[in-house]
């Protein structure tokens, strides 16, 4: 019978907040794992202004994984009140782990960390959505406990023929009407 190889489990790994000179380096590695394929939807587009949005209005649910000092991944979240329910719900909005830690279980130890601040925030409910083709994230979410995938049909509209042309301004700067 061959002999299962043991998985390799990341030595040094250190998982802490997410810093400010974390951004740069965040926004790199995000770039390189949210491609048109895995994030094809425009709703929520991976650029500058999402981490640092993010970490403007919700720094204490965002962390990352180091090793030796490198930035191995990170997990970005927030929680959801909605006034009419007593619930608060947890959203898993961003987790990347850079290629060369893969399968190390960096995402795992990301979101064992992000389950345990969500649980002491008082959170009932973890949301977490992603295209129904990439199968790693479905795979990890489905071994991290999560369940009742719910279809979602996204459609366009493409509005480019329609658009209006800007209106015209008079010498004084004032618009015509
Ligand atoms: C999904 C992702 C975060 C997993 O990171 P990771 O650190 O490699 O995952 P872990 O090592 O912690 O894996 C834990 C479990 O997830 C599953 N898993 C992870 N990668 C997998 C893959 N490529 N194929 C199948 N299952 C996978 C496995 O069940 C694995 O357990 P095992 O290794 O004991 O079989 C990483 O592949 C990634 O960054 N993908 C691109 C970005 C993305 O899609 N993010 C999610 C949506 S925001």
């Amino acid at each position: 019978m061959p002999r299962l190889e043991p998985r390799k489990r990341a030595i040094g790994l250190k998982i802490r907040s997410m810093e400010v000179d974390d951004l740069a380096p965040v926004f790199h590695l995000g770039e390189k794992l949210f491609t048109a394929n895995t994030v094809p939807n425009l709703y929520r587009t991976w650029d500058e202004f999402e981490v640092v949005g993010l970490y403007q209005s919700d720094a204490e649910f965002c962390f990352v994984a180091e090793i030796e000092d490198l930035l191995a991944g990170f997990i970005l979240g927030t929680v959801i009140s909605k006034t009419k329910s007593a619930w608060k719900y947890g959203h898993l909005i961003w987790m990347g782990v850079a290629p060369s830690f893969a399968r190390q279980g960096i995402a795992d130890r990301l979101a064992k960390h992000f389950l345990e601040t969500m649980l002491e925030e008082g959170v009932r409910m973890l949301i977490v959505d992603t295209e129904a083709d990439n199968l790693p994230a479905l795979q990890f979410f489905r071994k991290m406990g999560f369940t009742n995938p719910q279809e979602h049909i996204y459609m366009t509209m493409n509005l480019s023929g329609r658009q209006q042309a800007p209106p015209e301004k008079k010498g004084n700067g004032q618009v015509k009407k």
